[in-house]
């Protein structure tokens, strides 16, 4: 870093550092960003994302597929970001595929999950020869057959296990434990690789596992792997044809506390006892990738001691970034430019009417006055992407930053977007 250049505690990225006690991303200060598109904003550095893309493909070899969580963070700017870093995309919905189509991308490294498929969904991810269809449910197959007979060709499949393996996070995103909704357990697993195997319209080629999103350590991989193992050891018809093992996402960020993942730590847990059996590795991870690459600018609209707290009244709230509020979820939030003065703790909290509504609880944030702007770090992940419109708030506009120049990759919504399916003087008819 640049000897004018200092670290932001709490960023997770170097491309979000500060200068003259400003805050910047990249080449670019976010004051001057905020006067021309005003907040909440969230905003991206693609060096960031270019970067984190790179670690993955260090740690997991030239013979990974990478396919990106687009759950995490969809915006088209972003996915062709992604797509120029070398990867393709992990689906859940028919939805996020036309997001990839939509941002003009080959769909031929796509792979698609979800517990629950529409076939529509299917029919559209076949046209689009997607790389596979990971099945996480025992009744997809009938529907995958029925799709690829009405296609005339086989589609290949990989089957979700579910190996009962506890990833240790948030019960709201863990997915690998037996009592989850996700993938198909051990017991019944075989059953299905039966199915598929019979079936002229399948074809297997490989395994999937996904454990849950920010794990801390690279046991639960470990663990899942082996379990996979002993399963396809259980009867060499299972092992037959296959090509791959999606290892999942999940791989953590430190959120201001902790190490970084160790990202290589997995790749060498896993990577060996792959090459033996001459599987190719998939990984899909979001969070990694975009997760501190992105930051949530909101300004500072009053402050109010109450009961014992200060709270301090800012113009994001939990409908822009829901993970405080539905996770507990904890993202550092510095000042843009900082005044001098000892900090106070207080309670940063948004306008919507719930009392769930918080962006960080007893924070010690140096003193501020209204106007002032914040920064939510390390809100690339899972922040645009589960944004909602309650209280009728418009969702924020998103700026993606190369360099010295910034780019509004998406507007701000419009009063008139939000009420444009509203009909309330439809003609009445009976059902
Ligand atoms: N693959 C599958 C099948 C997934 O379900 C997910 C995330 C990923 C990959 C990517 O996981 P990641 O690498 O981003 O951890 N909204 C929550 C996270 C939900 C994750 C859902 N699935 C949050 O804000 O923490």
């Amino acid at each position: 870093m640049p000897s004018d250049r200092h670290p932001c505690a709490g960023a997770g990225t170097p491309e979000f550092h500060r200068r003259n006690g400003e805050l910047w991303c990249e080449d670019v200060p976010l004051t001057a960003l905020v006067a021309r598109l005003g907040t909440p904003l969230y905003v991206y550095s693609r060096a960031a994302i270019t970067a984190r893309l790179a670690t993955v493909r260090a740690a997991f070899g030239p013979d990974a597929t990478i396919c990106y969580a687009v759950k995490a963070n969809g915006a088209l700017a972003v996915l062709r970001t992604v797509h120029a870093g070398g990867a393709g995309f992990d689906v859940v919905s028919g939805g996020e595929l036309r997001r990839v189509q939509a941002a003009g991308l080959p769909t031929d490294r796509v792979v698609f999950a979800g517990v629950a498929k529409e076939r529509w969904e299917v029919e559209a991810a076949a046209a689009a020869g997607i790389l596979a269809f990971h099945v996480e449910s025992p009744h997809e197959l009938q529907q995958l057959a029925s799709v690829g007979s009405q296609l005339g060709r086989r589609l290949r499949v990989m089957l979700r296990v579910n190996p009962d393996v506890d990833a240790g996070t948030h019960a709201y995103i863990s997915t690998g434990k037996k009592e989850n909704k996700f993938g198909v357990s051990l017991g019944v697993a075989g059953e299905a690789v039966t199915t598929i195997v019979a079936s002229p319209w399948l074809q297997l080629v490989g395994y999937h596992v996904h454990l849950g999103s920010q794990l801390r350590s690279v046991e639960p991989y470990a663990q899942a792997l082996a379990k996979v193992e002993a399963f396809v050891d259980a009867d060499p018809i299972r092992a037959r044809g296959v090509t791959h093992y999606d290892l999942g996402g999940g791989f953590g960020i430190s959120y201001g506390a902790g190490e970084p993942f160790d990202l290589a730590a997995v790749a060498a847990a896993l990577l060996p006892r792959l090459q033996a059996r001459g599987w190719r590795p998939i990984v899909e991870p979001g969070r990694y990738v975009v997760g501190d690459a992105g930051v949530l600018l909101t300004r500072v609209l009053g402050e109010k001691p109450q009961g014992g707290t200060t709270f301090l009244l800012v113009d994001a709230a939990m409908n822009d970034l829901l993970r405080p509020a539905l996770y507990s979820a904890e993202h550092p939030i510095v000042a843009v430019a900082p005044r001098a003065g000892p900090p106070r703790t207080v309670d940063v909290v948004g306008p919507v009417c719930e009392t769930g509504d918080f962006l960080g609880k007893r924070r010690d944030l140096l003193p501020t006055q209204p106007g002032d702007l914040l920064a939510v770090l390390a809100a690339g992940a899972y922040g645009a992407s589960m944004a909602l419109n309650y209280n009728t708030r418009r969702r924020p506009a998103e700026a993606l930053v190369d360099g010295g120049t910034a780019r509004l990759v998406r507007r701000r919504e419009t009063f008139d977007q939000l009420l444009q399916n509203e009909v309330p003087d439809a003609e009445p008819f009976v059902p």
